[in-house]
């Protein structure tokens, strides 16, 4: 595993790749690497591109700053899942130079559906994901890049990110959000939680499922019914529902006329004061 911190030594590996017609993969991350981020490296692992991993805790993303002074570290770690993985390279840059010139990068706009969801309870979130990402494409060039679909909302804006800067040159894979025994969607955030806490967080993904059963059985559904019902439910158990909607998931819109095509149940929610995001398909 090669660890590189500074740009232009990440540029001029990625350049001598590219001049001798190899391809790259980077699967960006913020670190505190879990199984659900090992599940994206071995989908990378499935091509043989070069593997580049970025490890980055990028303030620009955070609205709260003791989420992003607590965000967990866990660097030998991490190394060492990169290196079980054989990923060829770790880019860490250092945040003076990776920020430096950083909100000179033009965001034309960002679709209107960024701003619902953890667009409207997260500001700056989205532009600061915006941003980072653009300068990690720039320095790096990948072919693919792999993001997980815990993260649904940043997915769709990726895609929108490549066709609209990127020609649609980057092939982006989602990946498949990966679950704790006990369905709890994997996150760096879970760390945060003690295991009590953690099981008590598995019902709101037990809620999600009930729900999507019961949308599917019964084309006449009262959504804001559902809704209130499993809020009052979840609040019983000390879960604070940030949102809960059903939504399309092309483009996060209203259902209309309670269409039962690609509709996604999206969820946001705090736990002792842990805030946590999920999704799943309906
Ligand atoms: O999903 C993440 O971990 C981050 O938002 C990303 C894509 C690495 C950008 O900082």
């Amino acid at each position: 595993l090669k660890i590189i911190t500074s740009i232009k030594d990440q540029k001029d590996y990625c350049n001598s790749l590219t001049k001798k017609g190899e391809k790259i993969s980077l699967i960006p991350t913020m670190g505190n690497l879990h199984e659900g981020h090992e599940k994206l490296l071995s989908q990378a692992g499935a091509i043989k591109n070069n593997k580049i991993v970025s490890l980055f805790v990028n303030p620009l993303q955070f609205n709260d700053i003791n989420d992003y002074k607590n965000y967990p570290d866990s660097i030998d770690s991490d190394i060492s899942i990169l290196e079980r993985n054989k990923i060829d390279c770790l880019f860490m840059p250092v945040e003076n130079e990776i920020l430096k010139g950083i909100n000179e990068i033009q965001c034309l706009r960002l679709p209107d559906y960024m701003n619902i969801l953890c667009g409207k309870y997260r500001e700056g979130h989205f532009l600061g994901v915006f941003k980072i990402v653009m300068k990690l494409f720039e320095i790096i060039k990948p072919s693919v890049a792999y993001f997980g679909k815990k993260d649904y909302q940043q997915l769709i804006m990726i895609n929108y990110i490549v066709k609209e800067y990127f020609e649609d040159k980057i092939k982006i894979v989602a990946c498949d959000t990966i679950r704790e025994a006990n369905g709890l969607a994997m996150s760096s955030r879970n760390n945060k939680m003690t295991k009590s806490q953690r099981n008590i967080a598995s019902f709101v993904y037990k809620e999600l499922v009930a729900l999507k059963e019961i949308i599917k059985a019964d084309r006449n559904y009262n959504f804001k019914e559902l809704r209130k019902i499993s809020i009052d439910t979840l609040s019983v158990m000390g879960i604070k529902i940030e949102y809960l909607e059903l939504l399309s998931s092309n483009d996060f819109s209203e259902i209309q006329k309670n269409n039962t095509d690609n509709l996604m149940l999206f969820v946001a929610f705090y736990i002792s004061g842990v805030r946590l995001i999920d999704n799943i398909e309906v």
